[in-house]
């Protein structure tokens, strides 16, 4: 199947099967789920430590929590975590097992559904591959209240299916000038070839929020004037030395340090996320007030 084949028939398959994202699908039996797919156009921008720090957040809020690799071709969240999983999607993908043989238990109670390293078939799922791991993802988070969806960076095909399987997306930057023009180009496909009209912008490594800030600012100029569509600003997480150390000793920085700076911004960016349920967030504010996130959260 070349590539304009795959793109009509993931098109096909989303109008025909999906029409809507698993949120959606959820919500059509009563299950109030939220999907969100930390993503980036360029790559090492903080994606997986993000994903992983949330998923562990939200689990200690009481949420039942899944963590999905989504970079299927070069996982990481087992490596960053220091799990080793016996089995993962590829066995999935080849009918050997189900979903749920092949999650794992993680920090904090959180369920992960890890990848594979190195295996170039599934570096780019097939169209069979993609509506399978719809199916079976259907089915197995009814019961759970939050899937943090970990992409590969850029625009590949694989990245566009995980994006779309989310109703929420995160896009993740960095200072850096390519990282944004990458953020850039992943945005517009998304916007133009999906459809998908709204995206979070997450700072990552900055100096300060006034950078972060700045950031936001000449992306969302950027979109509003090219494509006349404006994203939403998240939040930033500074830069911190720390997350380099937690990820050597193989733990969650939330964990690991969670009264360093970079903790403090994601226990932050947590609440945002948390809070646009306003039906659940009055009550737990009311209950958390007067502690500090760390405590908050018990990490
Ligand atoms: N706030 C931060 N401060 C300092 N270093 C950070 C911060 N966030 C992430 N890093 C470092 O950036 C590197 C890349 O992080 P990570 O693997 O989470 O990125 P990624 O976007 O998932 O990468 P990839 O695109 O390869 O999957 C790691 O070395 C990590 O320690
Ligand atoms: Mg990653």
């Amino acid at each position: 199947m070349d590539q304009a084949e795959l793109l009509r028939a993931m098109k096909g398959m989303y109008r025909d099967y999906c029409g809507i994202g698993l949120r959606n699908r959820q919500k059509k039996r009563d299950k109030d789920i939220r999907v969100i797919a930390i993503t980036s156009g360029k790559g090492g921008v903080g994606k997986t430590n993000i994903a992983a720090n949330f998923a562990y957040i939200f689990s200690k809020m009481g949420q039942r929590v899944l963590l999905l690799d989504a970079d299927t071709g070069l996982a990481n969240i087992d490596v960053i975590l220091g799990i080793a999983p016996e089995y993962s999607l590829f066995h999935v993908l080849h009918g050997e097992k189900t979903l749920s043989q092949v999650t794992v238990q993680g920090p904090g109670g959180i369920k992960i559904l890890p990848a594979t390293s190195g295996i170039q078939e599934m570096a780019e799922l097939s169209g069979d591959q993609k509506l399978t791991l719809l199916k079976e993802l259907d089915g197995f988070i009814e019961d759970l209240d939050f899937v943090f969806i970990d992409t590969a960076a850029g625009i590949a095909e694989n990245v566009m299916y995980f994006n779309m399987l989310a109703e929420e997306m995160i896009v993740v930057v960095s200072p850096e000038p390519t990282s944004l023009t990458d953020a850039y180009a992943l945005i517009k496909l998304l916007y133009h070839s999906y459809g998908a009209k709204r995206f979070k912008l997450l700072v990552n490594m900055v100096t300060g929020p006034g950078e972060a800030k700045d950031v936001y600012g000449r992306l969302n100029n950027a979109t509003d004037h090219f494509l006349n569509l404006s994203i939403e600003y998240l939040g930033y997480i500074l830069c911190d030395k720390t997350v380099h150390e937690a990820v050597k000793q193989q733990t969650m920085l939330v964990q690991f340090s969670p009264h360093s700076k970079a903790s403090e911004c994601l226990f932050m960016v947590a609440e945002k996320l948390y809070q646009e349920r306003p039906e659940d967030c009055e009550s737990r504010t009311a209950k958390i007030l007067g502690v500090t996130n760390a405590e908050r959260y018990k990490c």
